[in-house]
This record gives C-alpha cells, structure tokens and sequence, in this order.
C-alpha cells in the first residue's frame, strides 16, 4: 500500500496551498464578518481549474480524479470553510450527477459552463419537510404535453442567491414513494424560479444558502436528470460524492484550527514555560493530530475506492461522520488551549468552532451516517 501522494496531486496542493494562503485565508474573516459572497475568489477558482475538478478536459474541467478533488478541498477549506463548500457543491452535487447522469446534450449545455466557473450550480433536495427523511418530497412535478410543470420549495440551499443552474428533485408520481421522484436540471433565471431572503447562519457566513421557490415553472422533458423515476437514485448516488467533500471541508476546518492552537501553544507562556510545554495541552495537541490523521484517511479511501468506480456509500458516510467530529472536536479543544483570547473574534478559531458544526448537518446529519453504516454493516446478516 502506497500512502504518497503522485507528482501530479502533489503540484495541485502545492498551487492550492498557495491560492489559499495567499488569496483566501486573509479575508476569510472579513468574509464571515460581513457574511460576504466571496464572488472574486470564486472566479480565481474557476481560473485555476478548481470548479470543475474531476470534469474532463473536453468539456472544460480539469480532468483530474477524486482524490485530487479532496486534496484541494482540504486547502481551500483550512483558509475558509465558506469557500470551501461553494467550490464543493458546485463540484460534486452538480457536476457529478450531470457526468453520471447527463446525456451528451445536457453535458454540453449544462456541465461545460459550470466546470469552467462561467456558471455556478445549486443541489436541491431538502424542503421543509423533507430533510433527513430525503424521500418524503413535496415538491410536484407534472407531465404536461413536452414539459413538466414543477410546484413546490426547498430549503437551506447552498449557493441557492447565486446559482444559475440548479440539479433539482421532485415528486412525479407520488404513488410510488421514492421511486416516483425525478431529478430535473433547472435554469434558476427562468420564470415560475424564486429564491427567498439568504439564511442568517451560525457559520458558513461567507456560504448563502436560501429557499427555492417553484410556482408553475415549465421545464422540457429534456431537462429531466438520468430516467424519469430514478431520482432518488440521483441524489443518493450524488450524496455519496457530496459527503466526501464535506469530510475533506470537516478536515480543512479542524486542521486549521489545529495549527492555529498549535502556534498559540507554543507562544503562550504561563507558570514558566510554554504552554505546549504542559503535559494537558500537549496530549490534547497529540490526540488532534491522530485524528486528523485518521479523519485524512478515511476521506482519502472514500475518494480512492470512488476513483476505482466501486459503491462507496458506507466508506464516504464514514468519512463525513468522522471527519465532521473531529472538526467539531478539535475546533473545540482549539478554543480551550486559547482560553479567553479563543472567546474572541480577533482570533480564528471561534469561527472554526461555528464552522465546524454544520459537517455533523448537513448532507446527511451524523445521524444519517450512521443509519447508512449500520445499514451496510448489518446488510447481510
Ligand atoms: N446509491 C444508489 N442507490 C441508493 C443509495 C445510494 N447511495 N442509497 C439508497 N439507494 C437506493 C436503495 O437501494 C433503494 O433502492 P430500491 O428501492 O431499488 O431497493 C432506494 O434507494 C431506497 O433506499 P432506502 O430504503 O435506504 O431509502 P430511505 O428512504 O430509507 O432513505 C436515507 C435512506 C439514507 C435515510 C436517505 O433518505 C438519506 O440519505 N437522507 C439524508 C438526506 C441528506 O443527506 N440530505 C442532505 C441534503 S443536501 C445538502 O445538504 C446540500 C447542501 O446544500 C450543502
């Protein structure tokens, strides 16, 4: 087993390192202060090849493989976690269904100008009944003639102010339970589309997220994602992807609070020497270490087995669930080896604590994870 990275992932960290230390860490609280779209950073992704990671070059993206996908995930997310799932939903709740899903038509329409950054996606699937209980959807799609007409809301939509094109699930025929749900692709500039006032969150500030207003929208049947009925396939298939990129953001966040306690610890001094140098921070230094570590390597087999084309449901639930703890729990110890100075906005890892707690939400809550563990696990006896 070969735990180093190819020359090829290693030149991608290297430039995504030093897009998001030099562009993106330094505004990345002015960003949550101001809960500010960081639109140009965006477009610097988008030039640097990072929306459309694992998109062909064909048709735009960067044709580089999942692996690769979560390597730069962990760099955009350690200077901001905001950035960093922007660039996730875009990359894996929009474009991966439309390469698995798409026709060539819908590839060359849809993907092409949303792996190049010109257009920025949206996935929506909760609604305001519909969360964790993913296939209770509400949301009507009716056949009429050559189109569907579409009734209904989501809600907690990421990038949903911003995007231009939307991968959207809706109830065709609700006799059939999860079997009678569609997936469509929506232009969210056409008529019958309205988004409603962006979420005023805990974290993720710089990320908008709003509900999604479907009154009487026309959409061809060309627009319908994979079969009609196959929806739910859709978006668990897409979640599987979605939920290893949120374990590689839940990794950037809890690394970036761990280098920020680290450098505190060793510069702090009290009783007479460093504060690292007291054997209760530097356990807790150590067990951060471990499982981030741990947390790194689950997301990467997640990835890898993904790159294989094997189903890794389970291997990226369990990724996204242990990752997304260890955010939790380091940002947390973070805050403790700061003491009162961690209380503040004037250090970073009060924003890592806020951040940190939506990986355990959402696509798919640690609950959910574990329903999915637990259903593979026990699969077979
Ligand atoms: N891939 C392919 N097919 C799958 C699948 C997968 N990962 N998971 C389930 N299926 C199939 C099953 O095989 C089954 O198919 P058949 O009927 O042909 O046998 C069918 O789907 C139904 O499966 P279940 O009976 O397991 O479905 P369920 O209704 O019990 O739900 C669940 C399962 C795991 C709880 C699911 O509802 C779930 O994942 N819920 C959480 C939803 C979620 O993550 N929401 C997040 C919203 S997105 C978001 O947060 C985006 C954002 O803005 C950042």
């Amino acid at each position: 087993m070969d735990f180093s990275l190819s020359d090829e992932h290693e030149a991608l960290v290297r430039m995504v390192h030093d897009f998001a230390t030099r562009e993106v860490k330094p505004i990345a609280a002015e960003l949550d202060r101001d809960h500010r779209f960081p639109a140009e950073l965006v477009a610097r992704m988008a030039e640097l090849g990072l929306m459309g990671i694992e998109v062909p070059p064909e048709l735009d993206g960067s044709g580089l493989d999942p692996v690769a996908y979560v390597l730069a995930m962990e760099e955009v997310s350690t200077a901001c976690a905001s950035t960093g799932v922007i660039m996730s939903v875009n990359n894996s709740l929009v474009c991966d269904p439309l390469m698995k899903f798409g026709t060539a038509e819908q590839k060359e329409r849809w993907l092409r100008p949303l792996a190049a950054g010109e257009k920025l996606g949206c996935f929506q699937l909760s609604e305001p009944n519909a969360g964790s209980d993913a296939a209770a959807q509400k949301t009507r799609a009716v056949r009429d003639g050559d189109d569907f007409v579409i009734n209904g809301v989501k809600n907690w939509i990421t990038n949903g102010p911003q995007a231009d094109t939307g991968i959207l699930m809706a109830m065709t025929e609700p006799e059939l339970g999860h079997k009678g749900i569609t997936a469509f692709i929506i232009d969210m500039h056409a008529e019958g589309v309205s988004r409603g006032p962006k979420d005023d969150k805990l974290g993720i500030r710089a990320s908008h997220s709003c509900q999604i207003f479907y009154t009487d929208h026309r959409v061809p049947a060309d627009q319908v994602l994979g079969e009609v009925g196959g929806g739910f396939k859709v978006a668990m298939s897409t979640l599987d992807c979605g939920r290893i990129g949120i374990a590689a953001q839940a990794l950037g966040i809890a690394r970036a609070a761990f280098e920020a306690a680290t450098e505190y610890a060793c510069d702090r001094q009290t009783f007479g020497k460093r504060i690292a140098d007291h054997q209760a921070i530097s356990f807790m230094l150590a067990d951060m270490a471990v499982e981030i570590d741990a947390a790194r390597l689950l997301t990467l087999r997640a990835a890898a087995l993904k790159a294989g084309g094997a189903r890794h449901s389970k291997e990226s639930a369990m990724a996204k669930l242990y990752a997304s703890e260890v955010a939790n729990k380091v940002a947390k110890n973070a805050i403790q080896i700061f003491g009162g100075n961690g209380y503040v906005t004037e250090y970073p890892v009060e924003r890592h604590f806020r951040d940190a707690k939506i990986t355990e939400i959402y696509e798919g809550t640690s609950e959910i994870q574990r329903l999915v563990i637990a259903n593979s696990v026990l699969s077979r006896r």
